[in-house]
């Protein structure tokens, strides 16, 4: 069974059955949230990032300057840390996947704001979150996003769903619970909450709006879900 370790806000490590090791959205160092930091990673396969605002892509190159795991995001991210030294990278974009030796990995749309990289924004791209089929196990990771009618698309089609709660940037509970109804996973775990006073949720509010649609399963930093 693929193992979740959640590391507050939107990082979540992921190890596949066949041992690949992935951080998704890698906020570490100056995460007040995380335990863990770039230096607690020797070997790290993949670095998956959202989009690049800084508390979902701060530690991205360094992670990946560090390990050598290829860095998987849009094609504008991917030509960014490109010319920052990062020699291990794949592009996709939004609705477009492909498939990995750990499994398949597609961008999903999320309405959120564009990011500029680079002296002369030559790398502006648009925030995305992921969907991933993981030997039979979908796992849904949604970035930071408004709710989203494209989510329906999703219905039936996901086991584990990583959803922002915590409203100001994203989602809040009501409208995160929302999403539960449009996508219908087993689980949902809240993500991207408390970690800064303008975020500040309580996730049983989330679980009693969510109601028996699906098993919320509130992580605390450092805790883990196999599935
Ligand atoms: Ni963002
Ligand atoms: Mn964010």
């Amino acid at each position: 069974m693929p193992e979740l370790i959640y590391h507050g806000h939107a990082t979540f490590e992921l190890t596949t059955d066949d041992g690949t090791r992935i951080v998704i959205d890698p906020f570490l160092d100056d995460n007040p949230r995380c335990a863990v930091s770039v230096e607690d990673f020797d070997e790290l396969d993949y670095i998956l990032c959202t989009h690049g605002h800084g508390d979902h892509f701060a530690d991205a190159i360094p992670l990946a300057k560090r390990t050598g795991a290829t860095l998987i995001s849009t094609f504008e991210i991917v030509n960014f840390v490109g010319t920052q030294g990062v020699e291990n990278a794949h592009p996709l974009h939004i609705g477009g996947g492909y498939t990995f030796p750990f499994g398949y990995v597609k961008m999903t749309p999320a309405l959120h704001g564009g990011v500029v990289a680079g002296d002369d924004g030559s790398h502006t791209t648009v925030p995305g979150g992921f969907w991933m089929d993981l030997d039979g196990k979908r796992l849904y990771h949604a970035g930071d996003t408004a709710l989203l009618m494209d989510m329906q698309l999703l219905r039936g089609r996901v086991d584990v769903a990583l959803l922002p709660i915590g409203d100001n940037f994203t989602m809040g509970p009501e409208d995160a619970a929302r999403a539960v109804e449009f996508i219908e996973p087993e689980v949902v775990v809240p993500m991207h909450y408390n970690t800064f006073d303008i975020i500040q949720q309580d996730p049983e509010e989330f679980r009693s709006l969510v109601g028996d649609r699906a098993e919320v399963r509130i992580l605390d930093p450092g805790e883990s879900l196999s599935f």
